[in-house]
C-alpha cells in the first residue's frame, strides 16, 4: 500500500486528478470506477479544468459508479446520478452511452444488480476504482458485515451512515434506507485502488483500515490484501498514523 501524504484537501485533490489524467492519457480504453460523497468533489472540478485546458479528453472513457440510494431518481438533487452530471458529467466529453450507475429505481432490483455486475465484467476491467471511506469502514455502501465475496448488491443503510449523510438531506428521515452498491469483490478486482481521505474526522477509520485485522466488520480492512492501493490522504486525516508507515510526502 502506498501512502501520499498531502497537505490539504485542495492538494489530495490535485495529486488524485494528476493520477486520473495520466492513466487516461496512458491507456486507449480507460476504464474508471467512481465514487460519489464530499471527497471527490474538487477531484471532480480539477478533472472539468483540465478537460477545458484540452489536457484530457473522457472520449474513450467508460465509467462505473460505486452506488446509487434507491428510490431516487435522476431528477433529485441527492441521486448520484444527479451529483454525477452536476460535478462532473456535463462538463466533459464522457458520452452518456459509456457512463453506468445502478438503477435505484429500477422495479427489479435484484436484476439490475445482476446486469450492473455484467456490464462491469464486459467493459472492465476497470483500471483505477476510486474510493471513499466511510466513518464506520464502509467502501461503496457496503457496510461492516458485508462479505468479501460480495458482487453489486442492495444494501439496507446502516444508521450511522444515514445520519453521516443526513446532511445533504433535509432531514435524516428523508435519507433512503436502501442503496445499490458495487461489491467487495467487484471493487477488488479493479486493477488500481485509489482511496481518497480526508480530514480529522476521518483519521480513526484511516488507522483502522490500515491496521485492524483483515475483517468484514470493518470492509475496508480488505485493502491490505489488494496488490496495488494508493491511499492519497491529507496532514488531518493521517495524524493517528505512526510515521514509521513510511508514508511518502509529495511536498
Ligand atoms: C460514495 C461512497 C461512499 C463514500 C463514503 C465517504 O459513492 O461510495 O463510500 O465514499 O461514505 O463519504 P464522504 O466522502 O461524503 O465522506
Amino acid at each position: 500500500m502506498q501512502i501520499l501524504k498531502a497537505k490539504d484537501y485542495e492538494e489530495m485533490s490535485k495529486i488524485a486528478c494528476s493520477l486520473l489524467v495520466e492513466h487516461i492519457q496512458k491507456n486507449d480504453f480507460p476504464v474508471l470506477g467512481l465514487a460519489t460523497g464530499s471527497t471527490p468533489e474538487k477531484l471532480y472540478s480539477c478533472l472539468i479544468e483540465e478537460y477545458q485546458k484540452g489536457k484530457v479528453s473522457f472520449r474513450n472513457t467508460s465509467t462505473f459508479n460505486l452506488d446509487e440510494y434507491v428510490g431516487l431518481d435522476s431528477r433529485e438533487a441527492n441521486s448520484y446520478q444527479f451529483y454525477m452530471k452536476e460535478k462532473l458529467f456535463d462538463h466533459i466529453d464522457l458520452p452518456s452511452n459509456q457512463i453506468h450507475l445502478p438503477n435505484g429505481m429500477s422495479p427489479d432490483l435484484e436484476q439490475d444488480c445482476l446486469d450492473y455486475e455484467n456490464q462491469i465484467q464486459e467493459v472492465g476491467p476497470i483500471g483505477i476504482q476510486v474510493l471513499g471511506l466511510g466513518l464506520n469502514g464502509h467502501i461503496g455502501f457496503n457496510e461492516p458485515g458485508t462479505p468479501f465475496t460480495s458482487r453489486t448488491h442492495i444494501v439496507d443503510l446502516a444508521q450511522s451512515t444515514r445520519r453521516a449523510n443526513a446532511r445533504f438531506f433535509s432531514g435524516i428521515e428523508e435519507v433512503p434506507t436502501q442503496a445499490i452498491s458495487m461489491g467487495i469483490a467487484s471493487i477488488m478486482e479493479s486493477r488500481k485502488i485509489l482511496l481518497l481521505v480526508s480530514g480529522e474526522e476521518k483519521a480513526e477509520a484511516l488507522y483502522q483500515m490500515m491496521n485492524s485485522e483483515v475483517s468484514e466488520s470493518f470492509p475496508a480492512s480488505i485493502l491490505q490484501t489488494h496488490p496495488n492501493v494508493t491511499v492519497i490522504a491529507d496532514e488531518p486525516a493521517l495524524s493517528k498514523v505512526p510515521v514509521s508507515y513510511g508514508e511518502k510526502s509529495v511536498r
